[in-house]
């Protein structure tokens, strides 16, 4: 988290509209956006469709990189950037106004918007099973009335049974499973969340969500392929993966996945059997202290990085996991030389 700049809002009185272009992955838009109108704002008012979700800057998801121009967000808030991401470019539109004609990159498709779009439904909780000292596999089944499709890498959020607290969790599951969807959750000694897993959790209870949301998920170029997942930042990559099964072959895909210990390591089976029958992928698991469990690598996602992981211009990598994490991965991948553009990630929060 981070205070903005010291910028200040435009006046009324400097030009009442700016022309601002999104540039998506697969096209342009172009809205316009009167000086004391968000460009999130503006963009909805014109029927133009961002991801987006708290429209307060707290949550990042409305995140996009200045590629020309001046936009600003207002001085002396709490925002979900860091300092150093602002410096780098990167705004949240539902905060952010703009002083003259600006260009503003999006990493995601608009198509997606249409293609997945939010709903929202009560859920059957099909399956709780535990997958080691600290996570939970849960399962959601969904009515057969609810017209659902999401892009692998997205989360939905759903409502903790008996509270009014909600909490967003990527799909582990693969896209073509729109009536199951898996959920893999990290059961921590307290929050909201994990005191339902752990203590009143059963089969059938009911559960709203709501979603699908995020732009996180495969960008759609041909290249290598690197994921980095921390703990249950593994889910949207188990769902990417699902996708690469078909979708892409003759690039390595390479997924480094850690945790702190080897008891809150899981799913180490099916990661072993998507490389039996996923010729191009190569898994690292890491963890701080390796004891027992064969193969496993001492460190953490970030420490076994090295350049042959990045060597290919065209590689892509995703990044899913704790802030701290995701921070020195991605300066890693910057220092081995990457470019920012290339790096795409999701942070998780407590539940
Ligand atoms: Fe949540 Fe903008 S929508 S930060």
């Amino acid at each position: 988290m981070s205070i903005a700049p010291t910028d200040t809002l435009p006046e009324r009185s400097m030009a009442t509209q700016s022309n601002v272009r999104l540039n998506f992955t697969d096209g342009t838009k172009t809205v316009q956006v009167p000086a004391d109108t968000t460009i999130l704002e503006a963009a909805t008012e014109a029927g133009v469709r961002l991801v987006s979700q708290c429209t307060v800057g707290t949550c990042g998801t409305c995140v996009g990189r200045v590629a020309r121009g001046d936009v600003i967000m207002p001085e002396g808030r709490v925002y979900s950037l860091k300092k150093d991401e602002i410096d780098a470019g990167q705004r949240l539109l539902c905060q952010s106004h703009v002083r003259g004609d600006s260009e503003i990159d999006l990493d995601y498709p608009a198509s997606m918007l249409d293609e997945y779009p939010v709903i929202t439904a009560t859920a059957k909780v099909g399956a709780i099973i535990w997958l080691g000292e600290t996570a939970v596999e849960l399962q959601l089944k969904l009515p057969k009335s609810v017209r659902f499709a999401f892009r692998a890498g997205q989360y939905v959020r759903m409502q903790v049974p008996g509270t009014d607290e909600w909490r967003s969790y990527s799909m582990a599951s693969g896209e073509r499973d729109r009536k199951k969807l898996t959920f893999t959750i990290r059961v921590l000694p307290t929050g909201v969340m994990s005191d339902y897993l752990r203590n009143n959790a059963v089969v059938g209870d009911r559960i709203e969500i709501e979603g699908p949301t995020g732009s996180f998920g495969l960008i759609d170029e041909s290249g290598p392929v690197l994921m980095i997942a921390g703990g249950t930042g593994l889910a949207p990559m188990l769902s990417m993966l699902e996708k690469l099964q078909t979708a892409r072959d003759e690039y390595p895909i390479r997924l480094v996945f850690g945790c702190s210990r080897e008891t809150d390591l899981f799913h180490l089976d099916e990661l072993e059997a998507r490389q039996g029958f996923m010729s191009k992928l190569d898994v690292r698991v890491v963890v701080d202290e390796p004891t027992a469990v064969t193969g496993v690598l001492e460190g953490n996602p970030v420490s076994v990085l090295n350049a042959a992981d990045v060597e290919h211009p065209l590689t892509s990598a995703y990044l899913c996991g704790p802030p701290a994490m995701l921070k020195a991965a991605e300066e890693r991948l910057l220092e081995l030389g990457m470019p920012a553009e290339r790096i795409h990630a999701e942070q998780f929060l407590p539940s």
